[in-house]
């Protein structure tokens, strides 16, 4: 069994090698949502009884928040991509550091716990390298719902106020459509007297799925998907199956991928109207797009370039800004990529300029002029979607490509690799042996892409 850190480091000695100016031809499956899994893992702990949840992802963040919950003293099966959730005999309402650190996604477990326990210690996430990432609509909504918090060295420590065992139900107006604190209050609520109304909700398919599953346990949300829900809070909830929507946000990864090397493939099960925004983008940009039921054909043609500005759904989906951003660096033509929701989400442009893309980069903008062909080179990624920009960069490039960063990678592609390789890409993960021995991997490049790549 590998621990934690020896894994890091062992994920950290490998890289996938892309032989560049591949196609990709067939048919691809899409993944369940990684986003989806998250919460409804943490939502699990609102009842006693079993919660089975198929097509799961096998990722490291699914684990890792399994392994949380097994701290708890949750038991889970993972049989293939079922999970069987048994929450009964949880011992513990605190969530162990050394394990919350590394996954933002379990500080949503704090509203379930706290609803259904009366209290909650829960460490702060902390920042990423995407941003600070607060978490202040979280407690801010905690607190209007009648929680006493109270942050002491690092943890957050929540309670019912006035001994009372049920939160209060209330009207919360958040600040921002957070998706994170919009699932940690509708967990919270969930098991609250009476009703909660929350405006300016997150509108996302994973909160969406979440509020399904929930409903089928028994709780009373109504409007989910909409910028304001109602939550009536019940005395219970009970067991259920549910199965996990598909991964939008790979599935967008496909579609980009399918573009930027002129491609044409087939991607399913997806649900479309999740994807509608990245779909017109590719056509806009020239791309031959076929929605059939619970499938999507694209056929990638000459690219030409289009603007994109990432907004909360149904916008364009920040996630994949940095996938779409290497699709432009070969674009016939200019455009412009700004991200708006997270305020250090342009790591991956100076790693696509040593590759030879041409970006002028202020602040969130991206200016992109279109190049015929970008170069491989050996980078790291430093996130989950700007290691999926490199590997997209790399099928482009002229030459080979060794991309790091494969400890991010892997928390939100499902066998990605051998998706790849099935499409016709030639792509393999390489084990660098020798490098294990060094704290640093040696990778061709500066200084700053090491740094980069042990902050990861
Ligand atoms: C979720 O993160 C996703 N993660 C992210 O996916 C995704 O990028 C993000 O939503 C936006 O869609 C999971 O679902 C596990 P937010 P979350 O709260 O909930 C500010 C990936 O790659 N904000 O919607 O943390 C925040 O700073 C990951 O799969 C506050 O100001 O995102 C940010 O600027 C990355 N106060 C904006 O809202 C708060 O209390 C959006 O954050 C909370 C957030």
């Amino acid at each position: 069994m590998i621990c934690g850190s020896q894994k890091k480091s062992y994920l950290k000695s490998q890289n996938l090698k892309i032989f560049g100016q591949g196609k990709l031809n067939g048919r691809v499956k899409i993944s369940g949502a990684k986003n989806s899994s998250l919460v409804l893992l943490a939502a699990s702990l609102l009842t006693n009884e079993k919660i089975i949840l198929d097509n799961v992802p096998r990722l490291t963040d699914i684990e890792n928040m399994g392994n949380i919950l097994k701290n708890l003293g949750v038991d889970l099966v993972f049989k293939k991509n079922r999970l069987e959730i048994d929450s009964k005999n949880i011992s513990i309402k605190e969530l162990p550091y050394e394990l919350v650190n590394g996954l933002r996604a379990s500080f949503f477990c704090i509203g379930a716990l706290l609803s259904k326990f009366g209290e909650a210690k829960v460490p702060l996430p902390g920042g990423c390298k995407i941003g600070l990432r607060p978490i202040d609509e979280h407690i801010n909504g905690l607190k209007a719902l009648g929680a006493e918090i109270l942050i002491e060295e690092g943890i957050v420590k929540a309670k019912i106020k006035g001994n009372k065992n049920k939160l209060c139900g209330t009207h919360i107006k958040l600040k921002c459509p957070s998706v994170g604190a919009t699932e940690t209050l509708i967990m919270a609520a969930s098991l609250a007297e009476g009703r909660t109304i929350i405006e300016n909700a997150a509108r996302e398919p994973e909160i969406q799925d979440l509020c399904q599953m929930l409903n089928k346990m028994g709780a009373k949300i109504y409007d989910s998907g909409k910028e304001k829900i109602f939550i009536d809070g019940v005395n219970k909830l009970n067991g259920c199956i549910h199965k996990v929507i598909p991964d939008r946000i790979e599935a967008g990864t496909f579609l980009i991928a399918a573009a930027a090397t002129s491609s044409s493939i087939k991607i399913s099960p997806v649900i479309p109207n999740h994807l509608e925004a990245v779909t017109h983008k590719l056509q806009e940009s020239g791309c031959l797009i076929k929605i059939k039921g619970n499938s999507i054909q694209i056929k990638g043609k000459e690219i030409k370039g289009v603007d994109v500005e990432t907004a909360p759904f149904p916008g364009f989906p920040t996630d994949l800004q940095a996938p779409f951003t290497a699709l432009m660096t070969i674009a016939d033509g200019n455009s412009k990529i700004t991200e708006t929701i997270f305020e250090n989400r342009m790591n991956h442009i100076h790693l696509l300029k040593k590759m030879g893309a041409n970006i002028k980069l202020n602040k969130n903008v991206a200016y992109i002029k279109g190049v015929k062909t970008i170069k491989g080179m050996d980078l790291a990624g430093s996130d989950l979607r700007s290691s999926a920009a490199l590997i997209i960069a790399g099928m482009i490039a002229k030459g080979s490509s060794k991309i790091y960063g494969l400890e991010h990678l892997d928390r939100g592609y499902e066998n990605f690799e051998s998706k790849l390789k099935m499409l016709g890409i030639k792509i393999t993960r390489v084990f660098d042996k020798k490098n294990l021995m060094y704290k640093e991997i040696k990778i061709d490049s500066e200084s700053e892409d090491i740094q980069k790549f042990n902050a990861a």
